[in-house]
């Protein structure tokens, strides 16, 4: 038996994760967006599937909520595989990741999310899985520890991380498929929502779908949480269909604003031009002044920011941009 401990980690939250798991796409071809990764997968599986060998062990990174598991569930399902699925942290031991190994079966996904926070005792294990297939374990302890190498199925690795910065370079060499994920545009959005609210049976109106994906910054997962939201206001203030009135409504109550900014985005652009007047602030100190993460910031909401041209990394720390002032109600001097 497998240790439970190490698959699916998330728990909590099990019925919006179970609605979640209902509006993620099974194939490629019902995904939307991300058109660059898409079409370079379908050749790499078909390609795979054609020599009879396991996929090349793939790499995905970006900002949270923009489809790596899924995208993963998906590669595993066109290659007509299984996939188990755990995460950095969830695998403690060499242990852990050898029982993991041990039960895949020939061209299975192991998708490890946060995979940059594998710990060094157990990395080291993974690379020969990664390059050969074999597993090195020692028995025993002491004068009499013997290794012994075990042969494993062909298996594909799919990594997934937030900080690609922050994974160590041999780890990173061993991904033959590396991939980015970019924020979505409100096009692709649009279409996230439309298709999401034919899944949830409930109808509306084109305008507010394009309202969900403006201020859904760039993030499927945002887009739908938001779009369960309306559709709760729109069953108890309206007829359950979802206009463009419920949708602002809902928007306005669940303290979005025009842009897709929450209340925390506001805080962060708030300190910066209030308490540090507009100079570069190191992340440390932000952090530590609105009482967030730093990991939080950097990768949940600085990346949107930072693609609407509301701030910017420089060498001196972050400075705020005058877009932001303007949004955020302040007049700009230079
Ligand atoms: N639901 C969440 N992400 C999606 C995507 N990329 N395509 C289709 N539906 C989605």
């Amino acid at each position: 038996m497998e240790d439970e401990r190490l698959i699916s980690p998330e728990l909590e939250n099990i019925g919006e994760e179970r609605l979640e798991n209902s509006l993620r796409p099974k194939t490629l071809e019902e995904y939307i967006g991300q058109d660059k990764i898409k079409e370079n997968m379908k050749i790499y599986i078909e390609a795979a599937k054609k020599r009879g060998e396991a996929l090349d062990h793939v790499l995905l990174y970006g900002p949270p909520g923009l489809g790596k598991t899924t995208l993963s569930n998906i590669i595993s399902n066109e290659m007509n595989a299984n996939i188990k699925i755990t995460s950095g942290p969830a695998i403690e031991k060499p242990g852990d990741l050898a029982a993991l190994l041990t039960n895949l079966s020939e061209f299975d996904v192991l998708f490890i999310d946060e995979i940059h926070r594998l710990s060094k005792s157990v990395e080291e294990i993974l690379y020969p899985a990664l390059e050969d297939y074999t597993l090195d374990i020692i028995i025993g302890k002491g004068p009499s520890a013997r290794s012994i190498r075990l042969d494993l199925p062909k298996f594909t690795l799919i990594g997934a991380t937030t900080k690609a910065g922050a994974l160590t370079t041999p780890l990173r060499d061993r991904f033959g498929i590396v991939h980015r994920l970019e924020l979505y545009s409100v096009q692709d959005l649009t279409k996230i929502v439309k298709r999401s609210s034919n899944i949830l049976n409930v109808k509306i109106e084109e305008p507010a779908a394009v309202e969900i994906a403006r201020r859904s910054r760039g993030t499927p997962r945002i887009a739908n949480r938001i779009l369960k939201r309306v559709r709760d206001y729109a069953a108890v203030l309206g007829n359950g269909e979802i206009d463009l009135k419920v949708t602002k409504h809902a928007l306005n109550k669940l303290e979005i604003d025009e842009l897709g900014l929450d209340e925390i985005d506001r805080k962060i652009l708030e300190t910066m031009i209030v308490q540090y007047k507009g100079k570069p602030v190191g992340i440390e100190a932000l952090a530590a002044t609105i009482g967030e993460e730093v990991d939080t910031i950097e990768d949940v909401y600085e990346p949107y920011l930072i693609q609407i041209g509301f701030i910017a990394r420089t060498l001196r720390g972050r400075t705020v941009l005058p877009p932001a002032y303007t949004h955020m109600g302040y007049s700009y001097l230079e």
